[in-house]
């Protein structure tokens, strides 16, 4: 593992040859941030959460669709299973999104592909607008296809964009900027969705296409932003536009240290291999932080998140809570998410990844054993209804302050430069893949086993918890090369040297 090995040779931000600039959020910044994630995260969020609420009136439409086509009504079943594909082919899009990110992002720039990316959100807006209108159930689901190639390709790029613009010592905020904007998104969709705004027989199209207002936004924001200047520099090795760019992040012409961090990421480039998939399976060092950053997206998915994101309309309802108070329910769960993600942002550098992550899946293990004895004794004491509101409440608390971000960003701290790209295609994928399967199978789950529908992810997330305390390092305030060098074999690990290498300290803080 050269990378490992060899010490960082760039100088570090604001060392003794370059005068020391503070890093400071310009308006420039600011604006391209905005521009980035209430355009593409918000866009993520909005489609994640908006079938929740209007899930009703969306069935009944399938139902009248499939009556007046067939001219009798859809089995139970069917329907069921017609839903579940709705909200699931949102994940397959997200899969194949997910996968030709990097292509994407590679060809076109980060800002360049995102900009292009709303050509297929306007697609997938025409086919959910009109859906009802042509009578064509079949037209919404292809719609949450192509919604969901959209928003994989935002959750592979955002990233991106947002790491190579941000100052070195800004970055882990703008990652959580990330969370908050998908998390905002599913707050709206939902309060947009309550049934006496949008989330009616006549509107809910309307709900759906409403995907086009962060396109428009996004089009007249990030149209007067910047490319990313890594991309300039160390993609299109044009460091003139890399320069103009990096001068109108900052708002200064002092750029000098950024500049030669990149050149000398530049001159690396040339000597690192270039990691395939293929090598982080067969290397034996990366095999093990692979295993951790899959398993760790995992943890997100399979600890039911979706399930409650989703259909918390409809676990509510099931406990026995009326709709309108189930929906408002529902807008609560997501209103504390916002809160709770933000919020974590600030303990996120002090308590570190792992007590956080640990906290965040044992007390989602907690309130989810806890939901499902509420819902099983539910129908003999009216009052438990509540306490699975305040079970949920608490377990979206315990997901925002660890699970919920922790695993999109730590890839990105197991793996050094040459493999880190081919680790976070490995990692999205298995993050969309699990939201697929939780999305399809939950609901089945939900009309087969009810009120027991959430015990196996009170097992999963046992077996994640036991996991992470076992394999899962802490990286709060190790350089890459002091985390990439815990997967080293002990006689290796001795011999490392670990100084020098500050700025890719303040890389992961
Ligand atoms: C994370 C998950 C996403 C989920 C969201 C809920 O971003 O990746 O699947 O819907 O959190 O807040």
């Amino acid at each position: 593992m050269a990378d490992v090995t060899e010490p960082e040779k760039e100088p570090l931000l604001g060392d003794s040859k370059t005068p020391q600039v503070k890093p400071k959020f310009t308006k420039h910044l600011i604006l391209s941030i905005a521009a980035c994630t209430l355009g593409s995260s918000f866009q993520f969020g909005y489609n994640t959460g908006v079938v929740n609420s209007p899930e009703k009136v969306m069935k009944s439409f399938y139902n009248e669709s499939y009556h007046r086509k067939e001219g009798k009504y859809i089995e139970d079943s069917l329907l069921t299973l017609l839903w579940a594909l709705t909200v699931a082919m949102y994940a397959v899009g997200g899969m194949i999104g997910g996968v030709s990110a990097g292509y994407w992002g590679n060809k076109y720039g980060r800002r360049g592909a995102l900009l292009r990316n709303n050509v297929i959100a306007v697609m997938a807006a025409g086919l959910l607008g009109f859906s009802k209108m042509a009578d064509s159930y079949e037209m919404l689901i292809a719609g949450r296809f192509v919604v969901g190639i959209n928003a994989g390709i935002n959750t592979g790029i955002v990233p991106l964009y947002l790491s190579e613009i941000a100052p070195i010592e800004l970055r882990g905020f703008c990652g959580t900027f990330n969370q908050m904007s998908i998390t905002f998104g599913v707050v709206i969709s939902q309060l947009l969705g309550l049934d006496f705004i949008l989330g009616t027989d006549e509107l809910w199209p309307l709900l759906l296409a409403l995907t086009l207002v962060p396109v428009i936004y996004q089009l007249c924001v990030l149209t007067f932003c910047c490319e990313s200047p890594r991309y300039l520099m160390l993609t299109k090795h044009d460091e003139q536009a890399a320069r103009k760019a990096l001068i109108w992040f900052r708002e200064t012409t002092d750029v000098s240290s950024e500049m030669d961090e990149m050149r000398s990421e530049a001159v690396e480039q040339i000597h690192r291999k270039k990691f395939s998939v293929g090598d982080l399976i067969k290397t034996k060092e990366l095999r093990t932080p692979l295993i951790i950053s899959m398993v760790l997206q995992l943890s997100q998915q399979f600890s039911g998140i979706n399930a409650v994101i989703y259909y918390s309309t409809d676990i509510f309802t099931s406990a026995g809570l009326a709709r309108s108070t189930a929906e408002y329910a529902t807008l609560g769960v997501s209103v504390v998410n916002v809160s709770m993600t933000f919020v974590s942002a600030f303990f996120m550098d002090r308590l570190g990844r792992r007590a956080l992550h640990l906290a965040g899946l044992g007390g989602m293990f907690v309130f989810t054993a806890i939901l499902t004895v509420s819902r099983v004794f539910q129908p003999f004491h009216h009052w438990l209804s509540f306490i699975c509101i305040l079970a949920v409440v608490c377990y979206i608390i315990f997901f925002a302050i660890g699970p919920g971000s922790i695993p999109w960003f730590i890839v990105a701290e197991l793996f050094t430069q040459g493999p880190r790209t081919a680790a976070v295609s490995v990692a999205v994928l298995v993050n969309w893949l699990s939201n697929f399967v939780v999305g399809f199978v939950f609901p089945i789950l939900q009309s087969a086993i009810s009120d027991y529908s959430f015990v196996p992810f009170v097992v999963l997330l046992a077996g994640f918890w036991l996991f992470t305390y076992i394999m899962l390092p802490e990286t709060k305030g190790k350089t890459v090369e002091e985390i990439a060098a815990l997967f080293l074999p002990k006689s290796l690990q001795e011999s490392l040297p670990v100084d020098g290498v500050e700025s890719e300290r303040a890389k992961i803080n």
